[in-house]
């Protein structure tokens, strides 16, 4: 298939690609999206993101999971936490999830993202039904209680500055397609909820 070519002012190609996004998710025999987990620190997105990441590969569903921590040990370790820093995050996340979709797998992230409109810059970045944004919801009294890397501690005690939930903000999603509420539902919960929702909507 010959791929379309456009070329912009600073003479930059986009090339298209021979193999199609529909001829990679025929091949996996599934669907290819983004599943966008977003809420506090310690409110579980990573724990609930790896542990739907292993029901869907038991279920042969190609994914991967991308999570703050980790992202921000590698491509992102020149970012911090200002609102423009976290901002920048989010956008190359978006980017590398984009590229997850095309090449036909699932991606599953798990980023504080605090801020609706760079969740909604990415989901714009793809097509609606490639979306999915889920909101891991726990109070920020559980979340402090948990605290696993005593960091609320540390923030508390004026050594973190601009930490989420203490004194940066964290906008909860205005439509988000699904919420799981972690101080209520254990993990197994949260995934059978999640897996229930892509079967209803046929991406699993
Ligand atoms: S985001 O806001 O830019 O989406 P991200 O998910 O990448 O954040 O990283 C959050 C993780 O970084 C937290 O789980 C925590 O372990 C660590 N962290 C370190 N400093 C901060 C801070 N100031 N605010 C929030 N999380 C922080």
């Amino acid at each position: 298939m010959g791929g379309k070519r456009v070329t912009d002012n600073r003479n930059i190609t986009w090339h298209d690609y021979t193999i199609t996004k529909k001829q990679r998710r025929n091949q996996n025999g599934h669907e290819s999206f983004i599943i966008w987990f977003t809420g506090l620190s310690g409110s579980g997105k990573s724990t609930i993101a790896n542990a739907l990441a292993k029901a869907l590969f038991i279920r042969k569903i190609n994914n991967y999971v991308l999570d703050g921590d980790n992202i921000r040990h590698g491509l992102n370790k020149d970012l911090g936490f200002s609102a423009k820093e976290r901002t920048e995050n989010i956008r190359r996340i978006g980017e590398i999830s984009k590229l997850f979709v095309d090449s036909g797998l699932v991606i599953l992230t798990a980023f504080i993202s605090p801020f609706q409109e760079d969740r909604d810059q990415v989901r714009q970045l793809v097509e609606s039904k490639e979306f999915i944004e889920i909101y891991v919801k726990c109070t920020l009294d559980e979340c402090e209680k948990r605290d696993p890397k005593k960091l609320y501690q540390k923030a508390r005690a004026g050594e973190i500055k601009n930490f989420t939930g203490i004194n940066s903000p964290y906008e909860e999603p205005v439509n988000p397609e699904l919420v799981v509420e972690t101080d209520t539902l254990s993990i197994e919960e949260c995934v059978n909820k999640i897996i229930i929702y892509l079967e209803t909507m046929k991406l699993i």
